[in-house]
């Protein structure tokens, strides 16, 4: 039986990748190679958080990372890991983490011709009460391998090669997309492998959640504001949306890919260039809305046609289902 065959065809990540990197056959081992070490990195990340209650790992780190943030001890150990996995893959030339100041340029004998932008640890707020945390990571192919400077990471985001998630929640799921459609899976506990459990995930093209705080509404400019309002008391008497905001991007975007719906996190009067990072948190992120089919907007243009100009520029991002998100464009296109 079908249902049969897809018990024991244990369809795992790395193989999933190897299928689908027909496209890149010249780098299909180089990319696997470096994706492994990305899993790798999660699968630690992973029982990392799920020990971290008995670990004694919660609470601070006593230092404050490039963002002012207090850093939290799971900050500082996922963050190390990543960087020591990616270096030893053998496959990169330039990291930037949101946990580092500067970039990394890694040494000459260990290069390769992939950068990688990664948020080691995102919801880091949320350690402490066992709310779902995750990693972001995105992939970039540098532009000349002998010649690698930092402008190698200051590129658009439509220059993305690939781009992922991990959630470390109830189970820990991996969505990634290597630029043709976006992929869930989950990881197996007892054979130490993420399976492929939400193959092709499409968002929904219109939703019934948005997701914002709503804590910022002060703040916020006219197009956010008259939107939310709008979520609230729709005009065209249909039902109201839900509001579902869990602080953690990363279980805040699986919820919106899953069900459908509009994340926002807009500028306001206090930073005007929101608080989410472009390179490792919005572009990531809305490469991922776009690969399932919905959209990602910065309040001014397409978020991917970015192009930032520092390694932790910040962006207004407004991303989900292509509807609700095309509902708010009108907003701001009626502003100009
Ligand atoms: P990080 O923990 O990596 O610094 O990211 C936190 C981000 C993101 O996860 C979430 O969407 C956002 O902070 C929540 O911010 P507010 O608490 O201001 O809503
Ligand atoms: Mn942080
Ligand atoms: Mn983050
Ligand atoms: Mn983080």
């Amino acid at each position: 039986h079908a249902a049969d065959a897809h018990r024991t065809d244990l369809m795992t990540i790395t193989r999933h990748v190897l299928n689908e990197q027909t496209k890149h056959p010249e780098s299909r081992g180089d990319f696997t190679i470096l994706l492994s070490h990305i899993v790798l990195g999660c699968k630690f990340v992973c029982t990392s958080v799920n020990k971290a209650g008995l670990a004694k790992l919660l609470g601070l780190a006593g230092e404050k990372n490039v963002q002012g943030e207090d850093q939290k001890k799971l900050d500082v150990l996922s963050n190390e890991v990543f960087v020591k996995a990616l270096i030893s893959s053998g496959q990169t030339c330039i990291l930037v983490s949101e946990e580092d100041e500067e970039a990394i340029f890694v040494d000459p004998a260990l290069r390769g011709k992939y950068c990688v932008v990664f948020d080691p640890l995102d919801g880091s707020s949320n350690i402490d009460c066992g709310v779902s945390i995750g990693t972001i990571f995105g992939i970039y192919m540098v532009k000349d391998k002998n010649e690698v400077t930092i402008n190698d990471v200051l590129q658009s985001g439509k220059n993305m090669l690939a781009a992922g998630y991990c959630m470390y929640g109830s189970s820990c799921t991996l969505v990634l997309s290597t630029g043709s459609g976006v992929n869930g899976f989950t990881l197996d506990p007892s054979l130490g492998e993420f399976i492929l459990t939400h193959p092709n995930i499409k968002i929904p093209k219109k939703g019934k959640i948005y997701s914002v705080n709503e804590g910022n509404a002060k703040n916020w400019d006219g197009p956010t504001a008259k939107f939310v309002e709008k979520c609230k008391f729709p005009e065209d008497g249909c039902s109201p949306k839900s509001l579902r905001y869990i602080g953690s991007m990363v279980a805040d975007i699986h919820r919106t890919l899953l069900y459908g719906g509009i994340f926002l996190y807009p500028a306001d009067k206090k930073s005007p260039d929101g608080k989410l990072r472009v390179l490792y948190e919005v572009f990531p992120m809305s490469f991922l809305m776009e690969q399932a089919g919905g959209q990602a907007f910065t309040g001014k243009q397409r978020a991917l046609d970015l192009v930032p100009t520092n390694i932790h520029q910040r962006s207004p991002i407004f991303l989900g289902s292509y509807d609700d998100v095309e509902e708010l464009k009108a907003l701001y296109a009626a502003e100009e």
